[in-house]
């Protein structure tokens, strides 16, 4: 059974067997490093980055996503390939200029010194073939955004196959777009005999599996962010195998509105009420909610005061409290085994005054990890909240490159990208 099979649609054993072959994604993915040198020398290689990083007045802000891929490129830059990568850039409807890849072509000129990264603003066609066959051993080439072609999202046909035609080798180093079916995560890839995964992507899938099937124990689960929609599926599983769930955020506010707590005018998923309501019945003594909140009128009025308890009417809770920060420091940091895995802010933690729960959540995370933890830490929002707390991706087992990804990689939903890696 393919892996792309979707989880959601199964049920009793087809389930079963589902998880068991995800399980083995590990064990079936194919690394760069598995061919020999020689296979590789000389060989066009097209690597599908995720280079979808904020670009402002046409300069590269955090630049996480890019250092991620030096590995991989490295790597096949010393076994003389020629590297052709392909990335998005955001969601453009057009070919609109501030989504163009050329500010990321110049940083990672910047990162990889002495080898020059060049960059082609068309992505198939005579162009760039001819760009390709100009290109000595050891080269690399940034193409323009593939979502200047609205082919890419479509997984078309024929834009897979342009695509494939320019290489001998396809390598996906992107595990925050393999949950999409386009033609550079799926369509281009089943075209080649050699599908390989990179570096990162590796790490990445190795980590989330064994947060999924084998976390070793106590394990931690804090959960926090705006939406509870795209958390479901990842909470279905984790909840049977975690020892606590700490919620923060407005996931945290829709527990408290089911179990009959104030909430005021929080921000809440009505839609999930019903959810949320069956998950306390059946896990309510392992999950953490916070006891004490910080709150104000408005996000912007430059007030704000703590409270216990309900939220009184009219007020906004946008952060957790000092007594919740407590508690929940003490079950992230407070012991060296174990693993933690954390996605998504306690709180609105871009304004100053709501950001002491998350600033607080990534210190003990840091904290669990120098004390031996293995530490997970997963989404855009959250690597943030990091750089403000001051702690480095050093102080961390993993950092996740994909919020999405990993979420649907943990619910056990489809992951095309995946699994054109691992089909025959
Ligand atoms: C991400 O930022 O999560 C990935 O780059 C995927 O982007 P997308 O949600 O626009 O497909």
């Amino acid at each position: 059974m393919p892996l792309h099979y979707s989880y959601e649609r199964c049920n009793g054993f087809a389930r079963f067997i589902l998880l068991f072959l995800y399980s083995r994604v590990t064990e079936l993915l194919k690394v760069i490093s598995d061919l020999e040198d020689s296979e590789l020398d000389g060989k066009r290689v097209l690597i599908r980055v995720d280079y979808n990083v904020s670009v402002n007045s046409g300069s590269v802000g955090e630049d996480f996503r890019i250092r991620m891929t030096i590995p991989t490129i490295e790597y096949l830059t010393k076994r003389r390939s020629k590297i052709v990568l392909v990335s998005h850039l955001g969601r453009p409807t057009d070919r609109q200029p501030q989504y163009s890849l050329a500010p990321v072509a110049k940083r990672l000129s910047e990162m990889m010194g002495k080898s020059k990264v060049k960059f082609t603003s068309s992505n198939i066609g005579k162009n760039v073939r001819q760009e390709i066959d100009g290109m000595e051993k050891g080269d690399v080439l940034l193409l323009e955004n593939l979502r200047f072609y609205k082919e890419e999202e479509s997984n078309d046909p024929e834009f897979s196959k342009e695509l494939a035609s320019l290489a001998d080798i396809y390598v996906n180093d992107a595990f925050s777009t393999s949950h999409r079916k386009h033609a550079s995560t799926y369509g281009a890839p089943r075209l080649f005999d050699v599908r390989l995964a990179g570096f990162n992507l590796r790490k990445e899938v190795e980590y989330l599996s064994m947060i999924k099937d084998n976390p070793s124990k106590p394990f931690i689960v804090v959960l926090g962010g705006v939406k509870i929609n795209d958390k479901i599926g990842a909470l279905e599983n984790l909840l049977p195998k975690a020892d606590r769930v700490l919620l923060g955020g407005a996931a945290a506010y829709t527990f408290l509105k089911a179990k009959g707590v104030n909430t005021a005018n929080s921000l809440i998923d009505s839609e999930h009420l019903v959810w949320v309501t069956k998950a306390l019945s059946i896990f309510g003594d392992k999950i953490m909610l916070p006891t004490d909140h910080v709150i104000s009128s408005s996000a912007d009025n430059g007030y704000a005061a703590m409270v216990k308890g309900d939220i009184p009417d009219g007020m906004i809770g946008f952060d957790i409290g000092n007594e919740t920060i407590q508690r929940y420091s003490s079950e992230v940091g407070g012991r060296g085994s174990g693993t933690v895995f954390w996605n998504g802010p306690m709180g609105l933690f871009e304004i100053g005054l709501f950001a002491n729960g998350t600033i607080n959540i990534a210190k003990s995370m840091a904290l669990a990890y120098w004390r031996g933890s293995k530490t997970l830490v997963g989404g855009g929002d959250t690597l943030e909240a990091m750089k403000r707390a001051g702690v480095s991706e050093g102080e961390v087992s993993h950092v996740s490159t994909g919020g999405g990804a990993s979420l649907k990689y943990l619910a056990g939903d489809e992951m095309p990208g995946l699994a054109v890696l691992t089909d025959e």
